[in-house]
């Protein structure tokens, strides 16, 4: 019993520990698995944008085609490379080592990123990359603070600066925190635009960790519908074998 308290005190601790408040602020990220039109978007940004560095090795073209209702044409002349083909997985041709050189840390495989970070650290991650100098790239980022990713999508939302907040407790530790952001290069697109194209970003990635899932709520529901007839019917066949007993 004594092991078992344990065990679910130890499974509850990282939940506790962000209902607590630990690390930044994460923004609600918008997700709709049934809108296919921002899944469509989010595809297309993917493929645009991340697909250079980052491969999606469990993905196949004509799965997401098939889930997304994106024709074989439309996937070859939008979303693929040349020497694709529709049945292939989104693999990338840089190799793991010279991205090393090139970034310090290779760009992981984005399959089931969703799933290891969460779709709200995804879309905060997107959307808080700001200006420092510091860095080789020239930004750093308010959820992964050192990031070794430039900010790829800076041409859609412009350059920010951060907004530092520095408050020092009565033990004299002070602690810096970001409190805001400063539009300083306008991109091309508005920052209510930028937010909805990440969150469709966001949307695909979801969708991407899981794609079975689309399928899986689908066939939920007709199970449910099924079941709820079923019902009736059992019933009725009771109501019918008992009806000269009672
Ligand atoms: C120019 C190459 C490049 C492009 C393009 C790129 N990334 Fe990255 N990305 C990286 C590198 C390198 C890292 C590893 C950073 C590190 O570990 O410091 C990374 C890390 C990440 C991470 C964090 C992974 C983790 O460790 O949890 C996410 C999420 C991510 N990228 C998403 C994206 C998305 C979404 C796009 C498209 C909008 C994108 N990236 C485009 C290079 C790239």
């Amino acid at each position: 019993m004594k092991k078992l308290v344990i065990a679910f005190v130890m499974a509850a601790l990282p939940v506790l520990a962000q209902a607590a408040g630990d690390g930044p602020h994460l923004d609600k990220a918008p997700v709709d698995l049934h809108d296919q039109a921002s899944l469509q978007r989010g595809a297309q940004l993917f493929v645009n944008y991340c697909l250079s560095c980052h491969s999606a090795q469990f993905l196949r073209y004509n799965r997401m085609g098939e889930d997304l209702g994106i024709s074989d044409e439309q996937l070859k002349a939008n979303m693929m490379f040349g020497t694709d083909k529709v049945g292939d997985t989104m693999t990338i041709a840089m190799s793991p080592k010279a991205a090393k050189v090139w970034f310090g840390n290779p760009p992981p495989d984005l399959s089931v990123i969703a799933r290891a970070r969460g779709a709200d650290w995804l879309y905060t991650y997107l959307r808080t990359f700001y200006v420092d100098e510091k860095k080789p790239f020239g930004v750093n980022n308010a959820v992964f603070p050192d990031v070794g990713m430039p900010h790829v999508l800076w041409e859609l939302q412009g350059m920010q600066k951060a907004v530092m907040h520095t408050t020092t407790t009565e033990d004299g530790t002070s602690h810096t925190a970001i409190v805001g952001y400063e539009l300083v290069k306008p991109g091309t697109m508005a920052p209510a635009e930028y937010d909805a194209a990440v969150g469709d970003l966001v949307n695909f990635l979801v969708y991407m960790g899981e794609p079975t899932q689309l399928k899986r709520q689908e066939l939920g529901v007709k199970v449910l519908i099924f079941l709820a007839f079923f019902f009736v019917l059992a019933y009725l066949l009771k109501k019918e074998y008992w009806k000269d007993i009672h």
